[in-house]
């Protein structure tokens, strides 16, 4: 089978990690760097012993790849994905797939349109725990989701966001925790328990100098009434915390550890059948135990050069990005009006939103610039 020829476009923390991926993957061929930041280009040109681009329009017209992996700030992943698509290369992009529902909604269209493969770089797809929770609900072990809760906290120090002129800013970045950290969660917390209809959000900034939110609580409402909870922070470390609540049972992920509680008798059925005053059902609790991973975005990209040869199925395909970008689009546009708000989101609306957030956005002072990705995630 003939190697995946990959340019990565946007070289800095998390680029370089899927510069490596490529190198070492059996699948990949890392052919080119791209970043528009010249002494970027030029150190990880050297380093990895690769040509080097720093105008992506320029790189994705030089015939050297099959495919770009996009790993720049997000507000631009659409303009270098939609280019990508027009011109005939697959597209792995980083998450978000982008800032808004709109330009979502063009990066979607122009992979269908030029029919490439398109995925999105949700590496937490790929584990053990996210697997197991989708299986248990997908099963029917819980029965109809009758309730969520996740609480998904994402401590960042104020050095990490003076760490780049573009993290934090309406101009640069969209949004805050919401945009940025949760993501990763919101796509797994959907994936698992599926799009709310409506979200109620509260969005702040608490503890951080910045411009966007970095404090989030939002009440949800899916479709068949069911209600959720769903909280996300860079002001609080520790830990991740999920319930699925459904007729049958209910599943609880505590950091990584699963559990599932089946109910001997659907709640519905049970609550009118017993003549019992203080009746209740009985529980049975089941500790789920998970699989060895592998390094996820490694994973991420061996499987969408899988898809390219038409061999495997996208575990991350990109039209599911769209999910995490309604969420999130859905949540900053609440608390911007203190209204609920419905999904799908209205898309003009959000862009007068945003475009109206830009104009009040500042270039920011007391930047150190650093690209390093979070060692935690880099595998
Ligand atoms: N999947 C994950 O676990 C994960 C982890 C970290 C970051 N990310 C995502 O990766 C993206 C980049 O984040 P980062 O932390 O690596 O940022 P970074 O600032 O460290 O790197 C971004 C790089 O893109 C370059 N760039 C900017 N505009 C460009 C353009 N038009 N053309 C080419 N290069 C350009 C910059 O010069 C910089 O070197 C973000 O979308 C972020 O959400 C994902």
């Amino acid at each position: 089978m003939k190697k995946v020829k990959i340019g990565v476009i946007g070289v800095g923390g998390m680029g370089s990690s899927h510069c490596l991926s490529a190198k070492e993957l059996n699948e990949t061929e890392l052919v080119f760097v791209c970043d528009i930041d010249e002494k970027v280009a030029k150190t990880k040109s050297k380093e990895l012993g690769v040509p080097y681009f720093m105008d992506y329009k320029k790189a994705v017209k030089s015939g050297l790849c099959d495919a770009v992996v996009i790993a720049t700030p997000h507000w631009i992943h659409p303009e270098i994905g939609v280019f990508a698509f027009k011109n005939g290369l697959h597209v792995l992009s980083e998450k978000p797939i982008a800032v808004t529902v709109a330009d979502a909604d063009r990066m979607i269209k122009a992979a269908k349109d030029n029919k490439r493969v398109f995925a999105v770089m949700f590496q937490r797809r790929t584990t053990s725990f996210v697997k197991k929770l989708k299986e248990i609900v997908k099963s029917g072990a819980i029965g109809e989701v009758t309730r969520t809760l996740c609480v998904d906290p994402w401590y960042r120090a104020q050095s990490y966001y003076d760490s780049g002129t573009w993290r934090a800013t309406w101009a640069g970045e969209g949004g805050g925790v919401l945009v940025n950290q949760s993501p990763h969660t919101i796509d797994l917390f959907t994936y698992i328990a599926g799009l709310p209809v409506k979200v109620e959000a509260k969005t702040r900034t608490k503890l951080h100098k910045i411009e966007v939110e970095d404090d989030v609580a939002v009440s949800l409402e899916y479709k068949n009434g069911a209600w959720g909870y769903f909280y996300t922070s860079t002001c609080e470390p520790a830990t991740f915390y999920m319930e699925i609540v459904g007729d049958k049972g209910k599943v609880i992920a505590n950091g990584t550890d699963i559990t599932l509680y089946r109910y001997s008798v659907p709640v519905s059925k049970f609550t009118h059948q017993s003549k019992v005053m203080w009746a209740s059902l009985d529980v049975k609790e089941e500790k789920v135990k998970l699989d060895k991973d592998v390094p996820g975005h490694k994973e991420i990209m061996r499987n969408f050069a899988m898809a390219i040869h038409k061999k495997e199925k996208l575990i991350s395909p990109g039209q599911e990005g769209l999910n995490a970008v309604e969420f999130f689009n859905a949540c900053i546009l609440s608390g911007a009006k203190n209204k609920p708000v419905k999904i799908p989101v209205n898309r003009s609306e959000y862009n007068s939103l945003m475009k109206g957030l830009i104009k009040t956005s500042k270039v920011k002072k007391n930047v150190r610039v650093q690209r390093v990705t979070d060692p935690k995630h880099a595998k």
